[in-house]
């Protein structure tokens, strides 16, 4: 990735003041004013109204989100562009409300990330019943946004069987059985996830049902063997002990000649990578006791003391993307 070196006080400010316009659309998402405005054109004032809000704040709202170009202004009708509305879209396929909103539940955790630097320790290591919807269902706006086509990348083939590891509602396992008919899908995750998994079943065609293990994957048996392991921002929850332990337990899981993917956000500890796959370390250091970004380098020495091999990195999971793909393989 290109790194942008030119720096005057403009960008240093910018830089500073950066999480203004996040919290901006943290509170347009609060308030149901986004999605009010992805269902259709409105006026400050029917805003205002219908929501109970104050209209001289609705109306600086609403000039921000038209200077940052994700409304359009004509008179005093205000309408959100196209290419955004479907995002902010309560209930649509691509809502991405509740990633939102875990963002916004973190923000009074990265206030405190002064305190970890000089602690090392979480400022949140666990999240309250509310941080933990917005967590689940947070993870399913993103990973709808990107399973589609995935499984023909993955090379994924009727009859073979795949565990989508900590794959919390399971839309990628859900995805992967949708889109490769006759492929045996098994997705395990914590109990907590269970209710997101099953209101995820809703509505979906699928050849062969997707099987679901509760359980805890650093004591309990993931089931297998399995032809394909799918681990998806998983290990950097977890320091390098349990990151090698699960991946040596996965790799114990799968047939001869089977495949692991890992997907990530892989850090370059020499500046050259995604720069959100370096700011993701952080929000590990925030929010769990080891966790961390891994880089390549470290993820594939953990493949490889798992005993995999032909360790590739793959490339991002879509075009621009932060996390990336990574495959190893379990000898013949
Ligand atoms: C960041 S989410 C990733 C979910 C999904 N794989 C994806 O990519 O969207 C991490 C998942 O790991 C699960 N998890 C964390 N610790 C676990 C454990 N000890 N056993 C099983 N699942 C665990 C969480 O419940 C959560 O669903």
């Amino acid at each position: 990735m290109m790194r942008d070196n030119s720096w005057g006080f403009v960008r240093v400010n910018a830089l500073a003041n950066g999480y203004w316009a996040s919290c901006a659309l943290h509170a347009a998402v609060r308030t149901g004013l986004s999605g009010e405005l992805a269902k259709g054109p409105r006026t400050t004032d029917d805003l205002a109204q219908g929501l109970e809000l104050d209209s001289r704040a609705v109306g600086m709202l609403l000039t921000v989100f038209t200077t940052l170009g994700l409304l359009n202004k004509d008179g005093e009708v205000y309408s959100m562009v196209p290419e955004a509305a479907p995002f902010f879209l309560p209930g649509g396929p691509k809502d991405m409300s509740h990633i939102i909103m875990h963002n916004a539940l973190m923000v009074e955790t990265w206030a405190k990330l002064h305190n970890s630097m000089q602690s090392g320790n979480p400022v949140n290591p666990g999240f309250t019943p509310k941080e933990s919807l917005h967590f689940y269902k947070g993870m399913r706006d993103i990973s709808r946004q990107q399973a589609g086509g995935l499984a023909a990348r993955l090379g994924l083939k009727s009859g073979q069987s795949l565990l989508d590891l900590g794959g919390g509602p399971g839309i990628y396992g859900y995805t992967f059985a949708q889109e490769t008919s006759g492929l045996r899908v098994t997705v395990f995750d914590l109990p907590d996830s269970l209710p997101s998994f099953e209101e995820e079943a809703q509505g979906r065609d699928l050849s062969i049902p997707v099987t679901r293990i509760n359980g805890d994957y650093t004591i309990d048996h993931i089931g297998g063997p399995y032809d394909v392991i799918w681990i998806s921002h998983i290990l950097h929850g977890e320091g390098p002990d349990a990151a090698g332990a699960l991946l040596k337990k996965a790799a114990a899981a799968l047939n001869p000649g089977g495949a692991l993917w890992i997907q990530e956000f892989v850090v370059d500890p020499e500046g050259k990578g995604h720069p959100f796959a370096a700011l993701f370390a952080l929000n590990m250091l925030l929010n769990t006791e080891k966790g961390q970004a891994y880089s390549f380098k470290e993820l594939s020495d953990l493949m490889t003391a798992a005993g995999l091999e032909n360790i590739q990195a793959v490339g991002p999971t879509a075009p621009g993307a932060p996390a990336s793909l990574i495959k190893g393989e379990k000898p013949k």
